[in-house]
């Protein structure tokens, strides 16, 4: 008999890709999660259960053991710090960047700069690495705002089409990383739920090959 199986899924727009994936395994939820109020689902796989979090509370559901496998960004990974988890496959999907960016031909100041981000790790880590002081500001979203209204010199945040700045007279500087979608998997679910969980990662892989 197969072991019980928790998949943790970002909510927002990691999830519409990450389903049709999922369905290539015979994983799919048995209603719709985009409309249903429930937060656990069960599936087309009688031992495999789907949770829809929010993208930033995946590493520690894996991370802890709520669930065994998880789908989340690259960014929200490294922000949270990867301990823990495995990481056996990028999806290739969301694919975007984590940039630096200012208002259009912004000037810095060369001494300690402001930076606004929900990234506070990653950007702390990156200014250092280039021996830029940096204080940073904690924002949970509309980071775009901040450089505007003077809150920031600059923010660090995702950027894919660079429409979002542009569209706020900012633009993106340095690249930080490259971003997409990951499969991660909880350490001891790995060893101890092997036989269910390898031939998942098995049939993503062979999905994500093929798209
Ligand atoms: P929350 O609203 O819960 O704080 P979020 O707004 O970061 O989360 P989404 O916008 O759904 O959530 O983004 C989820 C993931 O998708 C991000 O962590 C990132 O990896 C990727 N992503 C974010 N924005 C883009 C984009 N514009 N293009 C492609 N991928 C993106
Ligand atoms: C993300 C990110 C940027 C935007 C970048 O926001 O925070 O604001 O996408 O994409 P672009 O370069 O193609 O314009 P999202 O659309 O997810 O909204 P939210 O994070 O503010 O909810």
């Amino acid at each position: 008999m197969s072991k019980n199986l928790i998949i943790a899924l970002s909510k927002g727009r990691i999830l519409k890709e990450t389903l049709p994936l999922l369905a290539t395994a015979n994983i799919a939820p048995l209603e719709d999660v985009t409309s249903s109020r429930k937060l656990i689902f069960d599936t087309t796989l009688d031992h495999v259960k789907i949770i829809v979090l929010r993208a930033t509370d995946v590493p520690s559901y894996v991370q802890y053991g709520g669930a065994d496998v998880g789908v989340t960004g690259k960014d929200v990974l490294m922000e949270h710090g990867a301990e823990g988890l495995y990481e056996p496959l990028d999806l290739n999907i969301a694919r975007c960047r984590l940039m630096t960016a200012a208002k259009k031909g912004y000037q810095s100041p060369a001494g300690r700069i402001k930076v606004a981000t929900k990234f506070v790790n990653l950007a702390k880590a990156y200014y250092a690495s280039q021996g830029i002081q940096a204080d940073v500001i904690k924002l949970y979203g509309a980071m775009e705002l901040a450089p505007i209204l003077g809150l920031a010199d600059e923010i660090v945040d995702i950027v894919d089409t660079g429409n979002t700045l542009k569209a706020n007279g900012l633009e993106a500087r340095d690249e930080i990383h490259q971003i997409s979608t990951r499969l991660v998997v909880n350490r001891a679910s790995m060893k101890m739920k092997h036989a269910e969980i390898q031939p998942i990662i098995e049939q993503l892989s062979r999905a994500v090959a093929q798209s």
